[in-house]
């Protein structure tokens, strides 16, 4: 499971980092794998406001961090944690610029009607402090939280915010920060922790298993934590998967292909479900296995990797019914 942390503050050591720290410190104690982002630090350019992407579903901006790195990870985290000083009543200038780009994911969502999988389980969670201790002090860093977390496919649960901190080292010396990083992180993770581990596998990991696992988190994220990867994972996701998805509604882009040594690294899997990768897929102690004599339709005509995507799709039905009533 995955925790995305962004740190929005350009202080590098100031008070949003010391406590995304603790609060990721807490992830990590609690069983999940976390990745911090430094926001400031990446190169992630503003927003033009040009409109491309509600025609085209894709940011005309190409070259930047956004692109490269950070849609992919809004994409796989299960939690994304927004972590910030208040600046003039809001998120400071870098961190907007990554909300502001998020309208990508806003118009796939509302202008392309696509579901993300994982929007059924991805939870925001908002932390944020500042100088001074006004009762507003969070209003409009709450309300642009909420939307950024909308638009990219996450349920706002809560957040811990912290009225008059303002030099470097104030949050390290808060008295129960700790203890409330702890509380939040507990229950915060406690629903995902419960989920049964599902890892579809095949050899690229961009056709069969994305689109099985695509199918798994939109039928039962709720109930199985899903993952996919694949002995031999190609560059990319292949964009005839992403079309075909598409038409069912499902949004598979900026998704990553994963190798299985990645994904096998930081989970414990319960069930592996081979798509036919057969004997390159590895034994994992402890996990049941699964295989599915799936033709691999990579390279072949669309029409071939919607047939495909239909025995998939009826395959996940079935084991979703069975791994629930087992
Ligand atoms: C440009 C700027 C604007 C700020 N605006 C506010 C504000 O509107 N309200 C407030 O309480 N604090 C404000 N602050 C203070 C910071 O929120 C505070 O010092 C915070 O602890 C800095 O966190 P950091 O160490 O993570 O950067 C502002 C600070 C700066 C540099």
């Amino acid at each position: 499971m995955l925790i995305l942390g962004l740190q929005g503050s350009p202080r590098q050591k100031g008070n949003t980092a010391y406590l995304l720290a603790t609060f990721l410190d807490e992830c990590r104690i609690q069983g999940a794998t976390t990745k911090m982002i430094p926001v400031a630090k990446k190169d992630i350019r503003a927003c033009l406001g040009c409109g491309f992407c509600e025609t085209h579903g894709y940011c005309v901006i190409i070259d930047d961090a956004m692109s490269r790195e950070i849609y992919p990870l809004l994409r796989e985290a299960e939690v994304i944690v927004a972590a910030t000083p208040i600046f003039f009543y809001n998120f400071p200038s870098g961190i907007k610029a990554l909300i502001d780009r998020s309208q990508t994911l806003w118009s796939r969502k509302y202008k392309f009607g696509l579901d993300d999988p994982r929007r059924g389980t991805r939870k925001g969670f908002l932390l944020a402090q500042g100088a001074t201790r006004g009762k507003d002090l969070f209003q409009g860093t709450r309300m642009t939280a909420k939307y950024f977390f909308d638009a990219v496919g996450a349920e706002f649960t809560d957040g811990l915010t912290y009225r008059r901190i303002e030099a470097k080292g104030d949050m390290e010396k808060h008295p129960t920060v700790i203890l409330d990083c702890r509380q939040a992180v507990r229950e915060l993770l406690a629903p995902l922790q419960a989920r049964k581990t599902i890892l579809f596998a095949c050899r690229e990991n961009s056709c069969r298993s994305q689109m099985a696992a695509a199918f798994a988190g939109y039928l039962a994220g709720d109930r199985f934590e899903v993952l996919s990867a694949g002995s031999e994972p190609a560059p990319e996701i292949n964009p005839d998967t992403v079309r075909v998805m598409q038409e069912k509604g499902l949004d598979l882009a900026f998704l990553r292909p994963r190798s299985l040594e990645e994904v096998l690294e930081s989970a414990s899997v319960d069930l592996i479900v081979s798509m036919g990768c057969g004997e390159v897929c590895p034994m994992v102690p402890g996990a049941r296995r699964i295989d599915w004599d799936l033709p691999d339709p990579a390279g072949q005509p669309i029409e071939f990797m919607r047939q495909v995507r239909d025995r998939i799709e009826e395959g996940v039905r079935g084991l979703v019914s069975d791994e629930t009533s087992a």
